[in-house]
């Protein structure tokens, strides 16, 4: 079996490569960066896997990449997607070149959320459910054999982005009030290992399937605070301020915001799931074991 991951250089695409190369060293692993400097990064971190170039605003470059694939994983990153531009191109592509059995997506999109429920301003973020719900619709209406993997929360690598280098110098959590929301965490090694258990299955079960992968309980950032307090064994103070989000999204911090505005309204009614769970057997590592675990970046 070969499976490609397009964008296999970013946060999840890689702990994904990893964790299929763990899981299931027979899988043959085509990786893909629209980069040069990408690309080499692949060669060296994963030596036996295929390494391409592939762009998803250059269609040829997708055909290319699906040349003998069977399965494929896609993830799009915030603020840069047209997902007006690359889904068609991807869909175009799996179509034309035949043979793709499974095709997996990963969305934002609190459940039952539709489009019409963003501002303008929000949906010209090109951020979470802005661009994951254009890229459903497209999708839904392909007709390829695919699979959701819905994380509508908190991924856990945001800590280290937005909270922990201040967390670091002066035991206070930085973040803004406008902001705060009680979110549910994910942790994205549990993401890449999702990711890797639905690809490296037969994909049967699962084609057709949009699966909500939540936490087991919901933190406002005073909340996270206190825990942070509790594992790291002293005290973190939440402190309402932007710094960190400002130091961390430079000139995205105005874009973030407008984002945060939609997310702390629409995630409040997200469910908790234990749908990881389900399909790693095993339990999911939750945000005190994810803090416990990276204790070297609070600390
Ligand atoms: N942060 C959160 O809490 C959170 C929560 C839920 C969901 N999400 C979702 O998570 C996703 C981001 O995941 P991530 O951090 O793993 O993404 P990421 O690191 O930004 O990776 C995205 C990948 O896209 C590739 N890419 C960029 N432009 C490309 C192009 N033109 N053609 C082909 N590939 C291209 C990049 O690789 P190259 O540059 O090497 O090509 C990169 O590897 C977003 O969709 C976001 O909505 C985030």
């Amino acid at each position: 079996m070969k499976i490609l991951i397009l964008g296999a250089t970013g946060n999840l695409g890689r702990l994904t490569a990893q964790s299929i190369a763990t899981r299931s060293p027979d899988v043959r692993l085509r990786l893909t960066s629209h980069r040069e400097s990408g690309a080499a990064d692949l060669r060296s971190i994963f030596p036996s896997a295929e390494v391409l170039i592939a762009d998803w605003y250059d269609e040829s470059s997708l055909r290319i990449a699906l040349q003998g694939v069977d399965k494929i994983l896609m993830v799009t990153p915030d603020f840069a997607t047209d997902e007006q531009v690359v889904t068609p191109n991807l869909i175009r592509a799996v179509k034309a070149t035949g043979g793709v059995s499974h095709l997996l997506r990963f969305i934002c999109i609190p459940p039952a959320f539709s489009i019409d429920q963003l501002t303008n301003e929000q949906r010209e973020t090109r951020c979470g459910a802005a661009m994951h719900l254009i890229a459903k619709s497209l999708l839904d209406s392909s007709g390829l054999p695919l699979t959701y993997v819905n994380v509508a929360c908190w991924i856990t690598f945001n800590l280290g982005w937005f909270i922990a280098p201040e967390v670091k110098a002066s035991r206070r959590l930085l973040m803004p009030a406008a902001a705060d929301a009680a979110r549910q965490w994910v942790d994205e090694h549990d993401i890449a290992d999702v990711f890797a258990a639905i690809l490296c299955g037969d994909a049967k079960p699962h084609v057709g399937r949009e699966y909500l992968v939540t936490g087991d309980r919901r933190y406002t950032f005073a909340q996270v605070a206190a825990l942070l307090s509790e594992v790291l064994g002293e005290k973190v103070t939440y402190v309402d301020d932007d710094a960190g989000v400002r130091s961390a999204m430079g000139e995205l911090f105005d874009k973030t915001m407008i984002y945060f505005s939609h997310e702390t309204q629409a995630f409040s009614a997200v469910p908790s799931t234990r749908t990881a769970e389900e399909l790693l057997g095993r339990p999911q590592i939750d945000l005190k074991r994810y803090i416990q675990e990276h204790r070297e970046l609070f600390i």
